[in-house]
Protein backbone atom coordinates (compact mmCIF):
# COMPACT_ATOMS: atom_id res chain seq x y z
CA UNK A 1 0.00 0.00 0.00
CA UNK A 2 1.69 3.80 -1.23
CA UNK A 3 1.37 5.75 1.62
CA UNK A 4 -0.27 9.22 1.18
CA UNK A 5 1.60 12.71 1.08
CA UNK A 6 0.10 15.92 0.87
CA UNK A 7 1.58 18.61 -0.26
CA UNK A 8 0.32 22.29 0.54
CA UNK A 9 1.88 24.40 -2.33
CA UNK A 10 2.19 21.23 -4.26
CA UNK A 11 2.11 23.53 -7.95
CA UNK A 12 4.48 25.80 -7.04
CA UNK A 13 8.37 26.04 -7.46
CA UNK A 14 9.66 23.91 -5.00
CA UNK A 15 6.33 21.74 -4.40
CA UNK A 16 6.63 20.78 -8.06
CA UNK A 17 9.70 19.10 -8.18
CA UNK A 18 9.45 17.53 -4.77
CA UNK A 19 5.88 16.00 -5.73
CA UNK A 20 8.09 14.61 -8.68
CA UNK A 21 10.81 13.18 -6.36
CA UNK A 22 8.28 11.58 -3.82
CA UNK A 23 6.32 10.05 -6.93
CA UNK A 24 9.75 8.60 -8.22
CA UNK A 25 10.41 7.33 -4.61
CA UNK A 26 6.92 5.33 -4.81
CA UNK A 27 4.57 7.38 -2.57
CA UNK A 28 0.90 8.76 -3.58
CA UNK A 29 0.98 12.26 -3.21
CA UNK A 30 -2.40 14.57 -3.06
CA UNK A 31 -1.78 18.37 -3.69
CA UNK A 32 -3.52 21.97 -1.86
CA UNK A 33 -2.77 24.56 -3.90
CA UNK A 34 -5.06 28.42 -4.18
CA UNK A 35 -2.68 29.08 -7.14
CA UNK A 36 -2.22 32.58 -6.54
CA UNK A 37 1.31 32.12 -7.85
CA UNK A 38 1.21 29.01 -9.65
CA UNK A 39 -0.63 27.24 -12.37
CA UNK A 40 -1.95 23.72 -13.21
CA UNK A 41 0.53 23.74 -15.64
CA UNK A 42 3.29 21.93 -12.68
CA UNK A 43 0.88 19.48 -12.99
CA UNK A 44 1.15 18.34 -16.72
CA UNK A 45 4.69 18.61 -16.36
CA UNK A 46 4.75 16.23 -13.06
CA UNK A 47 2.51 13.68 -15.01
CA UNK A 48 4.83 13.82 -18.25
CA UNK A 49 8.17 13.62 -15.94
CA UNK A 50 6.48 10.41 -13.67
CA UNK A 51 3.51 9.25 -16.14
CA UNK A 52 1.37 10.00 -12.75
CA UNK A 53 -1.14 12.89 -12.31
CA UNK A 54 -1.38 13.49 -8.54
CA UNK A 55 -4.68 14.49 -6.54
CA UNK A 56 -4.88 17.75 -6.40
CA UNK A 57 -7.72 20.09 -4.61
CA UNK A 58 -7.89 23.83 -5.13
CA UNK A 59 -8.71 26.15 -2.14
CA UNK A 60 -7.19 28.14 0.42
CA UNK A 61 -5.47 26.67 3.55
CA UNK A 62 -7.58 29.73 5.24
CA UNK A 63 -10.70 27.82 4.70
CA UNK A 64 -11.09 26.30 7.89
CA UNK A 65 -14.07 24.37 7.29
CA UNK A 66 -12.74 22.74 3.71
CA UNK A 67 -9.05 21.69 5.19
CA UNK A 68 -11.45 20.01 7.85
CA UNK A 69 -14.01 18.30 5.27
CA UNK A 70 -10.24 16.96 3.33
CA UNK A 71 -8.83 15.57 6.19
CA UNK A 72 -11.86 13.76 7.13
CA UNK A 73 -12.30 12.44 3.38
CA UNK A 74 -8.30 11.29 3.49
CA UNK A 75 -8.54 8.69 7.04
CA UNK A 76 -5.27 7.64 5.50
CA UNK A 77 -3.11 10.46 4.95
CA UNK A 78 0.31 9.19 6.43
CA UNK A 79 2.24 13.15 6.48
CA UNK A 80 2.57 16.67 5.30
CA UNK A 81 4.64 19.02 3.73
CA UNK A 82 3.90 22.38 3.75
CA UNK A 83 5.22 24.40 1.33
CA UNK A 84 1.99 26.63 0.43
CA UNK A 85 3.02 30.85 1.95
CA UNK A 86 3.64 33.78 0.13
CA UNK A 87 7.18 34.76 -0.21
CA UNK A 88 8.31 37.71 -1.49
CA UNK A 89 10.61 39.75 0.92
CA UNK A 90 9.80 42.85 -0.68
CA UNK A 91 6.21 42.56 -0.79
CA UNK A 92 5.80 41.48 2.29
CA UNK A 93 7.06 44.90 3.58
CA UNK A 94 4.26 46.35 1.17
CA UNK A 95 1.58 44.03 2.74
CA UNK A 96 2.16 42.75 5.81
CA UNK A 97 -1.09 41.70 7.01
CA UNK A 98 -1.58 39.68 4.27
CA UNK A 99 1.56 37.55 4.85
CA UNK A 100 0.66 37.52 8.54
CA UNK A 101 -2.75 36.06 7.80
CA UNK A 102 -1.66 33.48 5.09
CA UNK A 103 1.62 32.39 6.40
CA UNK A 104 0.57 32.15 9.92
CA UNK A 105 -3.20 30.91 9.96
CA UNK A 106 -2.77 28.57 7.13
CA UNK A 107 0.06 27.10 9.37
CA UNK A 108 -2.32 27.48 12.62
CA UNK A 109 -5.16 25.63 10.52
CA UNK A 110 -3.22 22.74 9.28
CA UNK A 111 -1.67 21.59 12.87
CA UNK A 112 -5.10 22.42 13.94
CA UNK A 113 -6.25 19.17 11.72
CA UNK A 114 -3.19 17.41 12.13
CA UNK A 115 -4.02 17.00 15.78
CA UNK A 116 -7.76 16.39 15.40
CA UNK A 117 -6.94 13.76 12.66
CA UNK A 118 -3.83 12.30 14.46
CA UNK A 119 -1.41 13.26 11.32
CA UNK A 120 1.84 13.28 12.95
CA UNK A 121 5.01 14.10 10.55
CA UNK A 122 5.23 17.39 8.63
CA UNK A 123 8.19 19.00 7.08
CA UNK A 124 7.96 22.46 7.41
CA UNK A 125 9.33 24.86 4.62
CA UNK A 126 11.33 27.43 6.32
CA UNK A 127 14.32 29.70 4.68
CA UNK A 128 18.05 30.87 6.06
CA UNK A 129 16.62 34.21 6.08
CA UNK A 130 15.65 34.06 9.93
CA UNK A 131 19.20 34.09 10.45
CA UNK A 132 19.78 37.99 9.17
CA UNK A 133 23.12 38.73 8.69
CA UNK A 134 25.36 36.28 10.57
CA UNK A 135 28.02 37.31 12.63
CA UNK A 136 29.63 33.98 11.86
CA UNK A 137 30.22 32.11 8.57
CA UNK A 138 29.42 29.47 7.40
CA UNK A 139 26.03 29.59 9.74
CA UNK A 140 25.03 26.77 11.43
CA UNK A 141 21.24 25.30 12.99
CA UNK A 142 23.11 26.68 16.36
CA UNK A 143 23.19 30.36 15.10
CA UNK A 144 20.98 33.09 16.73
CA UNK A 145 17.38 33.99 15.02
CA UNK A 146 18.33 37.83 14.83
CA UNK A 147 15.33 39.79 14.43
CA UNK A 148 13.56 39.71 10.85
CA UNK A 149 14.38 42.24 8.25
CA UNK A 150 11.03 41.45 6.69
CA UNK A 151 7.70 40.40 7.23
CA UNK A 152 8.42 37.76 5.31
CA UNK A 153 10.82 36.70 7.48
CA UNK A 154 9.27 37.41 10.44
CA UNK A 155 6.34 34.74 9.33
CA UNK A 156 8.99 31.86 9.21
CA UNK A 157 10.33 32.83 12.35
CA UNK A 158 6.99 32.64 14.23
CA UNK A 159 5.77 29.72 12.30
CA UNK A 160 8.87 27.86 13.79
CA UNK A 161 7.48 29.24 16.91
CA UNK A 162 3.90 27.86 16.41
CA UNK A 163 5.48 24.53 15.60
CA UNK A 164 7.54 24.15 18.91
CA UNK A 165 5.17 25.35 20.87
CA UNK A 166 2.41 22.97 19.37
CA UNK A 167 4.34 20.06 19.69
CA UNK A 168 4.83 21.19 23.35
CA UNK A 169 1.37 20.72 23.86
CA UNK A 170 -0.03 17.93 21.76
CA UNK A 171 2.60 15.54 21.56
CA UNK A 172 1.15 13.48 18.61
CA UNK A 173 3.08 15.94 16.64
CA UNK A 174 6.73 15.87 14.91
CA UNK A 175 8.42 17.99 12.67
CA UNK A 176 11.07 18.89 10.71
CA UNK A 177 11.65 22.68 9.57
CA UNK A 178 14.13 23.05 6.64
CA UNK A 179 15.85 26.34 6.46
CA UNK A 180 16.46 26.80 2.67
CA UNK A 181 19.23 29.08 1.28
CA UNK A 182 18.96 30.40 -2.58
CA UNK A 183 17.16 27.60 -4.70
CA UNK A 184 17.52 28.19 -7.82
CA UNK A 185 17.36 25.92 -11.54
CA UNK A 186 14.97 23.25 -12.77
CA UNK A 187 14.44 19.60 -13.22
CA UNK A 188 16.51 18.30 -15.80
CA UNK A 189 13.54 17.95 -18.37
CA UNK A 190 13.10 21.32 -18.64
CA UNK A 191 9.22 20.55 -17.86
CA UNK A 192 9.16 22.23 -15.18
CA UNK A 193 10.32 25.46 -13.16
CA UNK A 194 10.50 28.44 -11.65
CA UNK A 195 7.15 30.89 -13.04
CA UNK A 196 7.65 34.06 -11.18
CA UNK A 197 4.59 35.80 -11.82
CA UNK A 198 5.74 39.53 -13.70
CA UNK A 199 9.31 40.68 -12.87
CA UNK A 200 11.31 37.99 -10.97
CA UNK A 201 12.32 39.47 -7.55
CA UNK A 202 15.12 36.55 -7.42
CA UNK A 203 18.66 37.06 -9.29
CA UNK A 204 18.44 33.22 -11.47
CA UNK A 205 14.88 33.92 -13.31
CA UNK A 206 16.17 37.87 -13.81
CA UNK A 207 19.32 36.59 -15.60
CA UNK A 208 17.73 34.16 -17.77
CA UNK A 209 14.67 36.57 -18.63
CA UNK A 210 17.45 39.29 -19.21
CA UNK A 211 19.35 36.26 -21.53
CA UNK A 212 16.58 35.47 -23.33
CA UNK A 213 15.62 38.94 -24.29
CA UNK A 214 12.78 39.30 -22.21
CA UNK A 215 13.78 41.82 -19.72
CA UNK A 216 16.34 44.90 -21.09
CA UNK A 217 19.17 44.59 -18.38
CA UNK A 218 19.83 42.85 -14.69
CA UNK A 219 20.83 45.44 -11.94
CA UNK A 220 23.31 44.22 -9.94
CA UNK A 221 22.43 45.89 -6.47
CA UNK A 222 25.87 46.93 -5.03
CA UNK A 223 29.43 46.18 -5.62
CA UNK A 224 30.54 47.81 -2.66
CA UNK A 225 30.54 45.25 -0.07
CA UNK A 226 33.22 43.53 2.06
CA UNK A 227 33.23 40.89 -0.36
CA UNK A 228 36.00 39.91 -2.90
CA UNK A 229 34.41 40.90 -6.18
CA UNK A 230 32.00 43.96 -3.76
CA UNK A 231 28.74 41.82 -4.96
CA UNK A 232 26.81 39.72 -2.23
CA UNK A 233 27.47 36.09 -1.27
CA UNK A 234 24.37 33.49 -1.14
CA UNK A 235 24.84 30.28 -1.11
CA UNK A 236 22.79 28.57 -4.51
CA UNK A 237 21.16 25.53 -4.11
CA UNK A 238 20.03 23.35 -7.02
CA UNK A 239 15.94 23.01 -6.40
CA UNK A 240 16.25 19.10 -7.15
CA UNK A 241 18.96 18.40 -4.45
CA UNK A 242 16.04 20.71 -2.48
CA UNK A 243 13.40 18.66 -3.26
CA UNK A 244 15.22 15.42 -2.34
CA UNK A 245 15.96 16.69 0.93
CA UNK A 246 12.08 17.00 1.72
CA UNK A 247 11.66 12.93 0.87
CA UNK A 248 14.46 12.38 3.06
CA UNK A 249 12.98 14.25 5.73
CA UNK A 250 9.91 13.03 5.31
CA UNK A 251 11.12 9.06 5.36
CA UNK A 252 12.89 10.16 8.55
CA UNK A 253 9.39 11.55 10.52
CA UNK A 254 7.73 8.27 9.37
CA UNK A 255 9.90 5.77 10.17
CA UNK A 256 10.47 7.58 13.80
CA UNK A 257 14.13 8.45 13.39
CA UNK A 258 13.85 12.01 14.13
CA UNK A 259 16.11 12.24 17.34
CA UNK A 260 13.44 15.08 19.07
CA UNK A 261 9.87 15.80 18.28
CA UNK A 262 11.20 19.80 16.06
CA UNK A 263 14.27 19.03 14.34
CA UNK A 264 16.03 21.92 12.07
CA UNK A 265 18.04 21.50 8.91
CA UNK A 266 20.10 24.09 6.88
CA UNK A 267 19.98 23.27 3.38
CA UNK A 268 22.41 24.76 1.01
CA UNK A 269 25.50 24.09 -0.92
CA UNK A 270 28.01 24.90 1.93
CA UNK A 271 29.80 27.31 -0.83
CA UNK A 272 29.05 30.91 -1.58
CA UNK A 273 28.61 32.02 -4.93
CA UNK A 274 28.71 36.27 -5.63
CA UNK A 275 26.29 37.96 -7.59
CA UNK A 276 29.20 38.49 -10.10
CA UNK A 277 30.26 35.14 -10.03
CA UNK A 278 26.97 33.55 -10.88
CA UNK A 279 27.00 35.99 -13.60
CA UNK A 280 29.89 35.21 -15.19
CA UNK A 281 29.26 31.26 -14.53
CA UNK A 282 25.95 31.81 -16.26
CA UNK A 283 27.94 33.35 -19.54
CA UNK A 284 30.14 30.60 -19.42
CA UNK A 285 28.39 27.84 -19.17
CA UNK A 286 25.41 29.05 -21.55
CA UNK A 287 27.88 31.16 -23.89
CA UNK A 288 24.91 33.95 -23.91
CA UNK A 289 25.80 37.54 -23.03
CA UNK A 290 23.62 38.91 -19.65
CA UNK A 291 23.14 42.74 -20.14
CA UNK A 292 24.30 44.24 -16.37
CA UNK A 293 24.53 47.80 -14.78
CA UNK A 294 25.81 48.14 -11.18
CA UNK A 295 23.56 49.93 -9.40
CA UNK A 296 22.69 50.56 -5.47
CA UNK A 297 22.39 48.62 -2.90
CA UNK A 298 18.66 46.78 -2.50
CA UNK A 299 16.66 47.58 1.16
CA UNK A 300 16.75 44.69 3.15
CA UNK A 301 19.62 42.71 1.64
CA UNK A 302 22.33 41.26 3.50
CA UNK A 303 25.89 41.17 2.52
CA UNK A 304 26.49 37.60 2.72
CA UNK A 305 25.39 33.99 3.87
CA UNK A 306 26.25 30.35 3.21
CA UNK A 307 25.35 27.01 5.41
CA UNK A 308 27.44 24.75 7.38
CA UNK A 309 25.48 21.94 6.18
CA UNK A 310 27.22 19.21 8.54
CA UNK A 311 24.15 18.21 10.44
CA UNK A 312 22.32 18.16 7.14
CA UNK A 313 25.01 15.50 5.77
CA UNK A 314 25.90 13.76 8.67
CA UNK A 315 22.61 13.68 10.95
CA UNK A 316 19.77 14.14 8.29
CA UNK A 317 21.96 12.06 5.43
CA UNK A 318 21.60 14.52 2.44
CA UNK A 319 23.76 16.70 0.75
CA UNK A 320 23.40 18.98 -2.72
CA UNK A 321 25.17 17.27 -5.31
CA UNK A 322 24.32 19.26 -8.21
CA UNK A 323 27.42 21.90 -9.69
CA UNK A 324 26.26 25.52 -10.30
CA UNK A 325 27.48 25.17 -13.51
CA UNK A 326 24.65 22.09 -14.16
CA UNK A 327 22.14 23.97 -11.69
CA UNK A 328 22.40 27.42 -14.27
CA UNK A 329 22.72 25.38 -17.39
CA UNK A 330 18.75 23.86 -16.01
CA UNK A 331 17.74 27.25 -15.49
CA UNK A 332 18.64 28.19 -18.84
CA UNK A 333 16.92 25.39 -20.68
CA UNK A 334 13.91 26.09 -18.62
CA UNK A 335 13.64 29.60 -19.44
CA UNK A 336 14.45 28.62 -23.23
CA UNK A 337 11.70 25.92 -23.51
CA UNK A 338 9.11 28.99 -21.63
CA UNK A 339 10.07 31.46 -25.01
CA UNK A 340 10.44 28.98 -27.56
CA UNK A 341 13.94 29.42 -27.90
CA UNK A 342 16.05 26.63 -29.62
C1 LIG B 1 20.15 37.18 -4.38
C2 LIG B 1 21.25 38.21 -4.61
C3 LIG B 1 20.48 40.47 -4.51
C4 LIG B 1 17.96 40.37 -8.06
C5 LIG B 1 15.41 35.54 -1.25
C6 LIG B 1 14.52 35.50 -0.07
C7 LIG B 1 14.82 34.28 0.74
C8 LIG B 1 14.75 33.06 -0.12
C9 LIG B 1 15.67 33.19 -1.33
C10 LIG B 1 12.59 32.08 0.17
C11 LIG B 1 21.15 39.41 -3.67
C12 LIG B 1 20.99 40.13 -5.90
C13 LIG B 1 18.80 40.01 -7.03
C14 LIG B 1 18.39 41.32 -9.02
C15 LIG B 1 20.51 41.47 -7.91
N1 LIG B 1 13.41 32.86 -0.56
N2 LIG B 1 20.06 40.54 -6.96
N3 LIG B 1 19.65 41.83 -8.90
O1 LIG B 1 17.21 38.07 -1.42
O2 LIG B 1 19.09 36.33 -1.18
O3 LIG B 1 16.73 35.66 -0.83
O4 LIG B 1 15.27 34.38 -2.01
O5 LIG B 1 12.80 31.45 1.13
O6 LIG B 1 13.87 34.23 1.76
O7 LIG B 1 14.83 36.63 0.71
O8 LIG B 1 17.48 36.20 -3.11
O9 LIG B 1 17.58 36.09 -5.55
O10 LIG B 1 16.44 38.10 -4.48
O11 LIG B 1 18.92 37.90 -4.36
O12 LIG B 1 21.65 41.95 -7.82
O13 LIG B 1 17.66 41.70 -9.99
O14 LIG B 1 21.10 38.74 -5.93
O15 LIG B 1 20.88 41.78 -4.14
O16 LIG B 1 22.47 39.83 -3.35
P1 LIG B 1 17.69 36.68 -1.59
P2 LIG B 1 17.53 37.08 -4.44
Amino acid sequence: MKELILVTGGTGYIGSHTVVELIKEGFDVVIIDNLSNSTTESLDGIEQITGIRPDFEQFDLLDLQRLEQFFASRPSLKAIIHFAASKAVGESVEKPLLYYRNNLNSLINLLHCMVVHEVSPIVFSSSCTIYGQPRELPVTEQAPILPAESPYGNTKQICEEILADSISAFNVLKAISLRYFNPIGAHPSALIGELPRGVPNNLVPYVTQTAAGVLPELKIYGNDYDTPDGSAIRDYINVVDLARAHVTAIRRLIAGKNSEPLEYFNLGTGKGTSVLELVQTFEQVTGVKVNHRIVGRRAGDIEKVWADTTKANETLGWKAIHSLDETLLSAWNWEKRLRDIK
